[in-house]
């Protein structure tokens, strides 16, 4: 079976770009499971129930997220009373699992795909350069432990290579796609590990690419020449959507294929 991984939409040209690009990529490798990172699809600043609804609409099974989950308040009353076992959309709206305990929402989705398929997503978030979460390797142990399904998706959401390609060996064997975010700078290192784990360090941000990762560049070489502090906005000059398909054992949840994808205008 085949799974798409949408690396962080960023702002109104990461979701138009992706718009357009991600209903012939799913229907052309007959994907059966869209997993998207939606941490920016609010102008760059994490991501309203409503646009959340939007990316359903595209197709999404799965929305995950990352250091910016809570810019938008209604986020967070959003997935403040959703049942664990619930399926609806909220449900399927995920914040990285190891944050401290007691925040609304979880880090874990598990779902069967519509040919009937049982699979995971798992949200974690690095702590190198990042605060904020407990041990990503220890929480990714005890919840892959716990999970039934054979076919498991992990967004690694982490600002580090090392902690990144760390957690692709820490898990190599146990889940079938370990995917870097945050960087929003796709890596060249797709490849399938040898216990049958996709990885890539980080699928790259889907989004503006005439930016600093996603924001407006001069307003950011206003705050790095200057050191003052100053507003940022998304750009929007030459959108790419920047994604992973992942080919695997359905029943084995093995990965056998990675390919990296970036598609613009
Ligand atoms: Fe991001
Ligand atoms: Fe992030």
């Amino acid at each position: 079976m085949n799974i798409l991984f949408v690396g962080d939409i960023f702002g109104s040209a990461g979701r138009r770009i992706v718009r357009e690009h991600v209903g012939h990529v799913c229907a052309t490798h007959n994907v059966e499971l869209l997993v998207i990172n939606a941490e920016n699809a609010a102008g760059g600043f994490g991501v309203t129930p409503q646009i959340a609804e939007d990316l359903f609409d595209l197709g999404a099974d799965v929305l995950t997220t990352g250091n910016h989950v809570w810019d938008k308040r209604e986020l967070m009353e959003h997935l403040k009373s959703v049942p664990a076992d619930s399926h609806e959309r909220a449900r399927r709206i995920l914040r990285p699992a190891n944050m401290q305990k007691g925040l609304p929402g979880y880090g874990i989705y598990e779902g069967v795909t519509k040919s009937g398929v049982p699979y995971a997503v798992v949200n974690l978030m690095g702590r190198v350069f990042m605060n904020g979460t407990n041990d990503p390797f220890q929480a990714a142990t005890d919840i892959v432990t716990g999970l039934k399904a054979k076919v498991i998706v992990v967004d690694f959401h982490g600002e580090a290579t090392s902690e990144k390609v760390a957690m692709g060996w820490h898990l190599d064997g146990k889940v079938t796609a370990v995917l870097g975010t945050h960087t929003h700078i796709p890596t060249a290192d797709e490849r399938v590990l040898p216990g049958g784990t996709a990885y890539q360090t980080d699928v790259g941000m889907s989004g503006p690419y005439d930016s600093v990762i996603g924001v407006e560049t001069e307003l950011v070489l206003h705050r790095f020449r200057t050191g003052l502090p100053g507003k940022f906005e998304a750009a929007k000059g030459n959108p790419k959507m920047c994604a992973a398909l992942i080919q695997c054992d359905a029943e084995t949840g093995r990965a056998t294929a990675i390919q990296r994808i970036m598609l613009g205008d």
